[in-house]
């Protein structure tokens, strides 16, 4: 059974197998093929920033902002990479906003197959056992109805229909899911 772990430089020739079939660890943003090729040329390095992720982050519309703590963490199948899970361990007033505690990616070959239902959960678990949250926000474009069910299937509950900052014309949900 796949589990939710810190990545390593064993997982690295498949998550660079996953970029290449379109997966990307932002969901506001797709993966160039010169990213692609530092990762090959730089894994130590690459697995180093996803542990411990600089302190700025590039926004989506190329400004640098503050990072909130975080974990990074993979979903891995023996050292088969299946998809990502991003937890914020708290929220700024972007995140507040769009963004939430948790986002996640599953790589295109291993989608409908249940694995973001289950990797969310396995977020939550680590969520629970780690952090002092009673409850995590997500947002979702209404276009997006995988996520949707994900979130919906975990026991989200909506709060708000939002417009989405960072894509014009872009409507979108805030959900909650209580932990505890
Ligand atoms: C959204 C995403 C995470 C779903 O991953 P997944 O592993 O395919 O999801 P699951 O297999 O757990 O599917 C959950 C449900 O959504 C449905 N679903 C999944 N993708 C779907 C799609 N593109 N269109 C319609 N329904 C979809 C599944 O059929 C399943 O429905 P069911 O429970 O009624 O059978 C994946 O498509 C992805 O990584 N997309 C790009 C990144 C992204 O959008 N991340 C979320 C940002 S909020």
């Amino acid at each position: 059974m796949p589990s939710l772990v810190r990545a390593e430089l064993a997982f690295i020739p498949s998550f660079v197998e996953a970029m290449r079939e379109g997966f990307s660890r932002d969901n506001l943003r797709t993966v160039s093929a010169g990213e692609i090729a530092q990762v090959e040329r730089e894994p130590e390095w690459f697995v180093r920033q996803v542990n411990h992720p600089p302190r700025q982050v590039v926004l989506p519309d190329g400004t640098l902002g503050a990072r909130v703590p975080s974990t990074e963490l993979w979903y891995m199948d023996g050292e088969t990479f299946l998809g990502s899970v991003g937890v914020r361990h708290e929220l700024n007033d972007i995140l507040a906003s769009w963004g939430g505690h948790i986002g996640y990616a599953v790589r295109p070959s291993a989608q409908r197959k249940g694995h973001a239902t289950a990797m969310l959960a396995s977020g939550l678990d680590f969520v629970r056992a780690n952090l002092p949250l009673d409850r995590v926000m997500l947002t979702v474009s209404l276009a997006n109805e995988g996520s949707i069910k994900v979130i919906e299937k975990n026991g989200g509950v909506i709060e708000a229909e939002v417009d989405n900052p960072w894509i014009e014309g872009d409507r979108g949900r805030r959900y909650w899911i209580a932990l505890r």
